[in-house]
């Protein structure tokens, strides 16, 4: 057995600012970030061998301790005891909070650090608090190399833990120019993980979006991959300067070891997915929270995902007749544009649903905060946040970002190729789901006047729905009977 280096001498213990349990990449990332940062951390792992391998190998020299049981895991931790869960979401979670309740004393610190269902924590909060222990659901975004060199945190739960946190996860967390750490308290609850979810929301959006402008370049432009490379890297040093951006130019540009062709031509085109996207979306749907551009790219992956089908119905299924090519310079500016106002909306829908959400759940959200908290480290860190964060900080109640005057300059600026692009797209026959709802939801947004009149009249024709009057007030609520068959009765009226 390996000898673990548990200190010889016990009364130097507790002597751990934080204990860690779960060494996957993200768990041993980030223990290494914080001892890297000064912490001494105690590190645990359901298989225990996994521990050893871990303080024998990349944190050996480092303020790691690894511990055997969790017993000795909590032993190891001053008090308030932190614990910090790097675990998958779901049953492993409620598991290790089921063995470790026992073990803790009120005023000690839960953290699930996982991509959790807000709801969950929002549960599990409540139901710790009952033996007086803190519960923190964060979201930890920037993938591994993020959790090792500085990730974005959006902590949220029980505000008594955030002084104790706080030090910890600002010191560990990306800083932008200024200094600034991407962390920042977010609120009672589930409201961290909520806010993480909406954070995966965007980034499906951001990068179904992208996606289409590479479905774009390739299939109308005739671009190579090599070529589109240089385009978005090109593109990365303008207002579209992002890290999903970044990486994608890198991704064009790489060859296949084995075909000696570019790496993304050889990858089959079926998207998978973890699930945070589709809370997202599910929990706008319930919000009343119009989030098209990320619903349609969860559809997006789905639709991916039927590659046996789509290859069969693509040789029975007629497309337009070809069409030349636009000039490529044109194209390529036109698909830019397109990119960055659609790119606009999908971020307006995110914060939209969580004002909406936030209200519903009695959250007070600092916006600002978290555009400022997105900034960097996490996988949707951009410029564009920049500008975000500004303009919360005009106005802290900004009802929608479309509103604020700089989006609304860049949209006059860009809508005329927005609109093109996406003919384009139609008359090629490309899809670009993402790029048309974007449009949609920005064109509805805009409408004093929606066609809805009509769904009211059809409604009430059908069912007795009732509708309200553009010549009265509002929730004054009026039926007719359209065929002479209906009855005078109406039914009651109310929203889901
Ligand atoms: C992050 C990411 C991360 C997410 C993966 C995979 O912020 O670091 O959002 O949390 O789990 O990107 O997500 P999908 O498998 O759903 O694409």
């Amino acid at each position: 057995m390996t000898t673990l280096p548990i200190p010889a001498d016990p009364t130097a213990l507790p002597q751990a600012d934080i204990g860690v349990i779960g060494l996957a990449v993200m768990g041993e990332n980030l223990i290494l970030n914080m001892a890297n940062h000064g912490f001494t951390v105690a590190a645990f792992n359901r298989t225990v061998s996994k521990v050893s391998h871990f303080t024998e190998g990349r944190a050996r020299g480092l303020s790691i301790i690894g511990a055997n049981t969790l017993e000795e895991l909590v032993g190891l931790l001053r008090r308030p005891r932190k614990v910090m869960l790097m675990v998958k979401a779901g049953r492993p979670v409620e598991e290790f909070i089921e063995h470790l309740r026992p073990l803790l004393e009120p005023g000690d610190i839960l953290i699930d650090g996982g991509n959790s269902h807000p709801s969950d924590t929002q549960r599990r909060m409540q139901d710790l608090a009952k033996d007086g222990l803190l519960y923190v659901g964060t979201g930890v975004s920037g993938g591994e190399e993020g959790a090792l060199t500085g990730p974005s945190i959006m902590p949220g739960g029980s505000p008594a833990a955030w002084p104790e946190i706080r030090p910890i996860f600002q010191a560990i967390a990306a800083k932008v120019a200024d200094g600034t750490p991407c962390c920042d308290w977010v609120g009672e609850g589930g409201a961290g993980h909520f806010v993480k979810t909406v954070h995966n929301g965007i980034e499906y959006a951001d990068m179904q979006m992208i996606a289409e402008a590479y479905h774009l370049l390739r299939d109308v432009g005739g671009l190579s991959a090599p070529e589109a490379a240089d385009v978005f890297r090109e593109w990365n040093a303008g207002e579209l300067d992002s890290y999903l951006i970044e990486i994608t130019a890198d991704i064009l540009g790489k060859t296949d070891d084995v075909t000696g062709q570019p790496l993304v031509d050889v990858i089959l085109d079926t998207a998978g997915q973890k699930g945070t996207g589709k809370w997202t979306s599910v929990g706008a749907l319930d919000a009343g929270a119009p989030a098209m551009t990320i619903t349609q790219a969860v559809y997006a992956r789905y639709m991916s995902a039927l590659k046996t089908e789509r290859v069969a119905a693509s040789a029975v299924l007629p497309g337009p007749a070809a069409r030349p090519a636009p000039d490529r310079a044109t194209l390529v500016e036109q698909v830019r544009r397109a990119l960055y106002a659609s790119k606009i909306a999908a971020y307006a829908q995110g914060f939209q649903l969580m004002r909406m959400t936030a209200q519903e759940s009695g959250w007070t959200l600092d916006y600002g905060s978290i555009a400022r908290m997105w900034r960097g480290g996490c996988i949707i860190r951009a410029a564009l946040l920049g500008t975000i964060s500004d303009a919360f900080a005009a106005q802290a109640e900004l009802p929608n970002l479309l509103l604020s005057p700089p989006f609304v300059a860049a949209i006059s600026e860009h809508q005329q190729a927005w609109r093109e692009v996406i003919a384009l797209a139609a008359l090629h026959g490309v899809p670009v789901p993402a790029f048309s709802s974007a449009l949609a939801y920005y064109d509805s947004y805009r409408a004093a006047r929606l066609p809805a009149n009509l769904l009211q009249a059809q409604r009430d024709y059908f069912g007795a729905h009732t509708y309200e009057r553009t010549d009265g007030p509002r929730g004054e609520f009026h039926h007719t009977n359209w065929t002479g068959r209906g009855g005078e009765t109406a039914s009651t009226t109310y929203n889901a």
